[in-house]
């Protein structure tokens, strides 16, 4: 367990290793090497402090264990480690996990913990998924939480097959079926809020790509042509992409 450093307590290094290993999920980005010569992002550079992890420890025990595991691994709710975390987290800043858990979680008790303490928590979340501690707290600082990406050591990478993600394009009747063409790369995603995400998303670019919707229902006939955002989980074919759609949502009524 070479990752955590020498600078760990006993007591530390043996909870969030044990979350890991107990799992047999493996760290999620521990493992990925660096390939190339790029700066390493941000979060690979110590973005937090062992003492924060402690500390976000405690309020998990406390907030979050009996529904999501002492070790993380899940319960009534998901998994936080690992795979799961790395297909939902993957790719997107800490802010929206930041935000995730301050407005959702416990969900219908957002409040038994204050803003600093989840955020302490979300270190603990770090750490267990394999990024290393540093000399400096993580903090509510403006752009500190936007900034920084949950990336592995080379920066953003496509999103797997069965991630929830989103795509921005042009959607098109293709016989029986529909695809959106002119469409963005997939991103990462959840259905928490997908009008704001829609709503966020009307000045961003549309792309080259091609993507098939499947599972439908009813037949979007009334969007046909509209520049639309597509969330749903991805399938990524040996020939093409597709989307199991989940939700459309329109962001105008002409494409581009
Ligand atoms: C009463 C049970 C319960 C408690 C307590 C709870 N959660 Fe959750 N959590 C869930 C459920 C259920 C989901 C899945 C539904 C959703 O995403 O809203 C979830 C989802 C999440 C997710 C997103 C997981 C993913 O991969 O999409 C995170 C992160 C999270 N919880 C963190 C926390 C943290 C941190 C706390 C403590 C402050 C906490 N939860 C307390 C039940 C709980």
């Amino acid at each position: 367990m070479v990752y955590l450093g020498l600078t760990m307590t006993p007591n530390f290094r043996k909870s969030v290793a044990l979350a890991a290993v107990v799992a047999g999920l493996g760290l999620a980005w521990a493992a990925s090497a660096q390939t190339g010569d790029k700066p390493l992002p941000k979060i690979w550079s110590g973005a937090f402090t062992v003492e924060q992890v402690e500390r976000g420890r405690t309020n998990y025990l406390a907030r979050c264990a009996h529904c999501h595991g002492e070790d993380l691994t899940g319960g009534d709710g998901p998994s936080l480690i690992g795979g799961n975390f790395s297909r939902n987290w993957g790719s997107r800043s800490v802010e929206r996990l930041f935000k995730k858990v301050k407005e959702r979680m416990p969900p219908g008790e957002e409040f038994v913990a204050t803003d600093a303490e989840k955020l302490d928590i979300i270190t603990l979340l770090l750490a267990a998924n394999g990024f290393p501690p540093g000399k400096s707290e993580l903090t509510l600082a403006p752009g500190a939480l936007s900034d920084l990406m949950i990336v592995g050591k080379n920066g953003p990478e496509p999103p797997p097959s069965g991630a929830m993600i989103e795509v921005l394009g042009c959607l098109v009747e293709d016989g029986a079926d529909w695809k959106v063409t002119s469409a963005t790369d997939p991103m990462v995603s959840t259905m928490d809020d997908v009008k704001a995400d829609a709503k966020a998303a009307e000045k961003r670019p549309l792309g080259s790509g091609t993507i098939r919707l499947l599972d439908i229902y009813p037949k979007p006939d009334a969007l046909k042509g509209h520049k639309l955002m597509v969330k749903g989980l991805l399938i990524r074919g040996p020939k093409d992409t597709h989307v199991n759609v989940m939700a459309l949502e329109s962001i105008a009524a002409q494409c581009p």
